[in-house]
């Protein structure tokens, strides 16, 4: 962290998060970020709205709190092995739908050669404000942008404009934001992002589609997902056949996780997910083809 959020003379006023967000920050609780500086962000977010969502969550669907703590420790996890076998890649890293995540913060951080640009249609100047109060430094290495990730010539305009060379390595991050995305859409993202450069990675969080889940844990998906809808007025989620994805985005699939995989690397033993059928969640590190 390079500077005492204390210090300066007006008080920094806590920002109220959407209840989406404030529910997978208090579900997430310390696992939200990875850093003292991401905590000290995630500190300074009023995320009261989320309060009752996340009580009921926690209590109907313990497995939607164990899904927020695996993503975030797989990411930071597979950001950290992609960065330590070619740094260059983590030195740009483009966080898609970045939302109030930590994860830019926590990287810029951890990463001191790291130059983060953070995309998503809501919150991003609010969040720059904060992140230039709470960390003057490292907020010259980030920049916030409000884009719409389903105009890929106005991403790659904003990007350019703010500093993103095409031509080096990049990292890009997916957490969450499949669910939003038409997969036609998210797949041209993915297939440009990885275009780039040879050395291009992405990481990707996503739900497989309802016709590759076991019968129970479609149930209980769909459960989760119609309350989401009915209190917060989500349209239906997307989701993903992975390898029809990969067909249509041209992305090579290095790696995979689910969360019996991440609870077996995580804590040496699954608890909640003993097969990769418990959960329609899944991860990938993805490279261009
Ligand atoms: C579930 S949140 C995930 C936020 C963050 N990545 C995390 O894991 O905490 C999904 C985010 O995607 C953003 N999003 C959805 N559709 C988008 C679009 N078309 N363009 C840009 N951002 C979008 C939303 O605004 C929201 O912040």
């Amino acid at each position: 962290m390079d500077q005492a959020p204390d210090a300066h003379d007006v008080p920094l006023q806590n920002l109220h998060v959407g209840v989406t967000a404030a529910m997978v920050m208090r579900l997430a609780g310390e696992e939200a970020a990875h850093t003292d500086a991401g905590r000290t962000f995630v500190a300074k977010l009023d995320t009261g709205s989320g309060r009752e969502m996340a009580d009921h969550v926690a209590q109907q669907w313990p497995h939607a709190r164990m899904h927020f703590v695996l993503r975030k420790w797989q990411l930071w996890t597979w950001m950290n092995a992609i960065a330590v076998n070619t740094p260059a890649v983590g030195r740009q890293v483009v966080v898609l739908g970045a939302g109030w995540s930590a994860m830019g913060i926590d990287w810029a951080h951890h990463c001191a050669e790291a130059r983060i640009w953070e995309v998503d249609l809501h919150h991003q100047a609010d969040k720059e404000t904060l992140v230039q109060r709470l960390f003057p430094v490292v907020a010259t290495r980030m920049r916030m942008i409000e884009a719409d990730l389903s105009n890929l010539g106005m991403l790659l305009m904003g990007l350019r404009a703010n500093g993103w060379r095409a031509d080096r390595p990049t990292l890009w991050v997916a957490e969450g934001l499949a669910y939003y995305l038409a997969p036609d859409h998210f797949a041209a993202l993915l297939r440009a992002a990885l275009t780039f450069h040879p050395s291009n990675r992405a990481v990707i969080e996503f739900g497989l589609a309802h016709h590759l889940m076991r019968d129970d844990v479609r149930a209980r998906t769909a459960a989760y997902h119609g309350y989401l809808a009915s209190h917060i007025g989500l349209p239906g989620l997307q989701s993903f056949d992975p390898s029809e994805f990969c067909l249509r985005s041209g992305a090579i699939p290095l790696s995979w996780a689910d969360p019996s995989s991440m609870e077996l690397a995580r804590n040496g033993r699954t608890l909640m997910f003993r097969s990769p059928e418990d959960s329609g969640m899944r991860m990938a590190v993805l490279g261009p083809a």
